[in-house]
């Protein structure tokens, strides 16, 4: 910070934003409140699409899923190489949001109570933590037929509404980088199929463990490039 801070408002990052921005009443952002800020943009806007991104290349590359990866990769190569036009296409996103239905990297969204509320048959009073178990939402078998098959054809056939697919929570705090990292995937995932052919190094699917706040492959995904 202080070393960018003289040169703040010439440059148009992150940091040198936060640096030159200032509250109503003209007092600015601690460094304290800086660094946090950044903090947050870092885990919740790095560590989970790059998980997501890592998902993704695992499922396309599982043997069972090869049809999936030749129907995408016919997409991309009839598609312009625009990145704008590469985001529009309606398989890579579907790919992309089954990526999230099955490998969700929030395990839970929590909220407290405000006021008592009835859930079921439990009467709750206000002051009550709870949380929503995002994989437990995706993986129920009567809004998502065969849950645990990675099948994107299935997010085109009925788009599922805003409680039953939950990778980014929901309501008034529902995660603020949703549109860029959906746009940032698409783009990314276009864009290397595109380039190079990739293979997993490991055949087995490597285990989903909770690695501080996110879920995630255990030891990330291994892949080499083949062509
Ligand atoms: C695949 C990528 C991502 C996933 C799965 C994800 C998921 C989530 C979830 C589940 C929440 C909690 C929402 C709730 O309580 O209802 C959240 C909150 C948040 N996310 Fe993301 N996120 C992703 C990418 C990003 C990116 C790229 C950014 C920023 C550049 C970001 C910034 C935030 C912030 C600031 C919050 C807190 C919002 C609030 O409390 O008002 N996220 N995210």
């Amino acid at each position: 910070m202080d070393r960018v801070r003289p040169h703040a408002s010439e440059r148009d990052d992150i940091l040198s934003m936060m640096l030159s921005a200032r509250y109503e009443d003209g007092s600015k952002m601690t460094d304290r409140d800086i660094r946090d800020e950044l903090r947050t943009l870092l885990i919740a806007g790095h560590e989970t699409t790059a998980t997501t991104f890592a998902c993704a290349l695992e499922e396309l590359h599982r043997p069972e899923n090869a049809h999936v990866r030749a129907r995408l990769q016919d997409e991309l190569a009839a598609a312009p190489a625009a990145p704008e036009e590469l985001a529009k296409l309606p398989f890579l996103g579907a790919v992309i949001d089954e990526t999230l239905r099955l490998h969700p990297v929030v395990e839970m969204v929590l909220r407290r109570l405000r006021r008592p509320w009835r859930l079921g048959d439990y009467e709750l009073p206000a002051g009550t933590s709870i949380g929503v178990a995002l994989p437990l939402v995706h993986q129920r078998a009567d809004l998502y037929p065969d849950p645990r098959r990675f099948d994107p054809q299935r997010m085109l056939d009925r788009k599922p509404n805003a409680s039953e697919f939950v990778p980014f929570g929901g309501g008034i705090r529902r995660c603020l980088g949703a549109a860029l990292s959906l746009y940032e995937l698409r783009i990314a995932l276009a864009v290397l199929l595109r380039e190079a052919t990739l293979a997993l190094r490991e055949p087995r699917p490597v285990p989903i463990v909770r690695r501080r706040i996110t879920l995630g492959p255990q030891t990330g995904v291994r892949m080499q490039r083949i062509a």
